[in-house]
């Protein structure tokens, strides 16, 4: 086997859906990487991992030490990395830094960073030098805090000619993909239809050339999952009753029992 190649998915827009999930660790991309295209470790596992209520907070170091853990255990799906905010968005010099010691350090295929036509100068800068760049729009984590929350986008008509502006933008930087994250189902369709190269949705609609979820979200690990998420598993109920069944046996003495004993 080989890895799937950034011109392979790029190659898919307007063909067949690209799947994609996230994961940051070594036994779920396993899993993953038998039935997706790419993974993504996304710095959502600051949240989902670490606890912390955004994404801002998360450091390069745990970017690359979920990047690697994913890369070793995996063989087929391309792999890419969310670069974390601070870590691309001074200049295209510091850019290209952060991101080649993220490439070097992970083995990882790509990485994605978040912003429209604001990062464009960037994305040219990097792709020029041999660094494939999926760009993130739309509703952007990282800027939360100026956002004033998570909200979805493209409520109001007059905001989409500037979401269309920022995915030409990216595409004609050299971006491979665009994550379109939490907009309207119509502003989804039109940037989807505005661009040579795919769009891959999270809350955005049927309309993108693939689409994406947090693993943890899909699985039923997430309490309050977001509403685009449509929960596939029970893992949160089915980890409760292990946990529990184990409690259980310990306190009565029923394990471990002849089986998981030594003679
Ligand atoms: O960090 C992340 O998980 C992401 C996806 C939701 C696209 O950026
Ligand atoms: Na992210």
């Amino acid at each position: 086997v080989r890895r799937i190649t950034v011109p392979e998915i790029a190659g898919r827009k307007g063909g067949q859906p690209i799947v994609s999930l996230t994961s940051y660790h070594a036994h779920t991309a396993a899993i993953v990487d038998r039935h997706a295209d790419f993974i993504l470790v996304g710095d959502s596992l600051g949240m989902v991992m670490h606890g912390m209520e955004t994404t801002v907070g998360v450091p390069l170091d745990l970017m690359i030490m979920h990047g690697r853990a994913v890369v070793r255990g995996t063989r087929r799906a391309l792999i890419v990395v969310d670069m974390p905010f601070g870590s691309y968005e001074e200049s295209p010099a510091a850019a290209f830094r952060n991101a080649a010691h993220v490439m070097k350090e992970t083995q990882c295929g790509a990485v994605k960073l978040e912003g429209g036509a604001r990062m464009a100068e960037t994305i040219r800068f990097l792709t020029d030098r041999g660094i494939p760049v999926m760009a993130h729009i739309g509703l952007t984590p990282q800027s939360s805090h100026t956002m004033g929350g998570f909200r979805t986008q493209g409520r109001d008509r007059e905001s989409w000619p500037h979401h269309i502006a920022d995915a030409v933008a990216v595409a004609e930087a050299g971006a491979f993909a665009i994550v379109i994250e939490g907009v309207v189902e119509p502003l989804a369709r039109e940037i989807t239809e505005a661009v040579p190269i795919p769009t891959i949705g999270i809350g955005a609609s049927a309309h993108c050339d693939g689409q994406i979820l947090v693993l943890e979200d899909m699985l039923g690990l997430n309490a309050r999952p977001p509403k685009f998420v449509k929960v596939y598993g029970d893992l949160g109920a089915q980890i409760e009753r292990a946990v529990e069944a184990y409690a259980t046996d310990v306190r009565e003495r029923t394990f471990p029992d002849d089986n998981q004993v030594y003679r």
